[in-house]
């Protein structure tokens, strides 16, 4: 896939949230990249930066056939907090770039009142200055829905490329993908499988049988069909193959509305109503 700013993004990222640190995350991000993955999704958060960056070093890959993003938590909101945590990100993963770097969530109302949307746009503004500094490609955001993005958009000098959401058959985010889409912003999908939780519908066995694939892969291979990048995450070798077999075929436009039309599910907090 195409950024807005030119740069190509790898359109299937592998997730490391909940990814042991040591050993587990070490082992997972190579075996990603001996299956074909070339774009890791990880942040300081996870904890696990510095295994990410030893698994892509033991790939034996050069540092510029991997895309990395991470992403600046929410402790470290705000310019020169953000400038700290970006060096630091880089330190741990061992690099002197960041493909993508993201505001890991929007400051809110219900935490910050009327002083949210400048902390967002002060974080912002620490992104763009690692932008020219080169230590940082790409920027973007978060979890980031109409209300915390139009402000940004307003405001940026560099134009957010991604905009990273809970995404998967029953959450379609309907309203912040075509206010991305009107931006040339790109919407990628975390937890694209609902954690795991939403494999057992039997819509999904029904149409994974006609192709010979799982449910998964019709799951990943649906939004990809949609035009949003995939981010999925497992620490199993033959699950981290299966994730990524999803090029092979496709699903028919009956198939795509069936899926849509699946009953509406949330899996994790609304960006307006979290504390953390
Ligand atoms: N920006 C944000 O706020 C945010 C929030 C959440 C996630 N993310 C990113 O998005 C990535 C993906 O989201 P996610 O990790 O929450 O959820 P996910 O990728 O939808 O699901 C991961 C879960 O499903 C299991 N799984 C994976 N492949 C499977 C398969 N083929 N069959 C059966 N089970 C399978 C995994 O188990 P095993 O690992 O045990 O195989 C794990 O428990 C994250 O890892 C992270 O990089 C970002």
């Amino acid at each position: 896939m195409k950024l807005s700013n030119g740069y190509d993004i790898p359109s299937v990222g592998f997730g490391t949230f909940k990814t042991p640190d040591g050993e587990t995350c070490v082992e997972s991000v190579k075996e990603a990249l001996k299956v074909g993955y070339r774009h890791i999704d990880t942040a300081a958060y996870y904890g696990n930066e510095v295994s990410v960056g030893k698994g892509l070093r033991q790939s034996g890959l050069p540092r510029e056939k991997v895309y990395i993003t991470s992403k600046v938590w929410n402790t470290e909101r705000g310019y020169d907090k953000t400038l700290r945590a970006c060096e630091k990100t880089l330190r741990d993963l061992g690099t002197d770039y960041l493909d993508l770097y993201l505001i890991h969530w929007p400051a809110n109302e219900l935490q910050f009142g009327d002083k949210a949307e400048g902390i967002n746009l002060d974080t912002w503004k620490a992104l763009e200055r690692l932008v020219d500094e080169k230590l940082v490609r790409s920027i973007g955001l978060s979890n980031f829905y109409p209300k915390h993005l139009a402000p940004i958009l307003k405001k940026a000098n560099v134009a957010p490329t991604v905009d990273q959401i809970e995404y998967h058959p029953g959450l379609l985010q309907e309203d912040t993908v075509a206010l991305c889409r009107g931006n040339g912003i790109l919407v990628e999908a975390w937890s694209p499988l609902g954690r795991g939780r939403i494999l057992d519908k039997p819509l999904f066995a029904e149409i994974a049988g006609r192709y010979g694939k799982t449910p998964a892969q019709v799951i990943l291979r649906w939004v990809l069909q949609k035009d949003i990048l995939p981010l999925v995450k497992s620490v199993h070798a033959e699950r981290i193959r299966e994730n990524y077999e999803i090029f092979d075929f496709e699903l028919s436009a009956g198939e795509m509305d069936a899926i849509d039309a699946l009953p509406p599910q949330r899996l994790s907090g609304h960006p307006d109503e979290v504390t953390y």
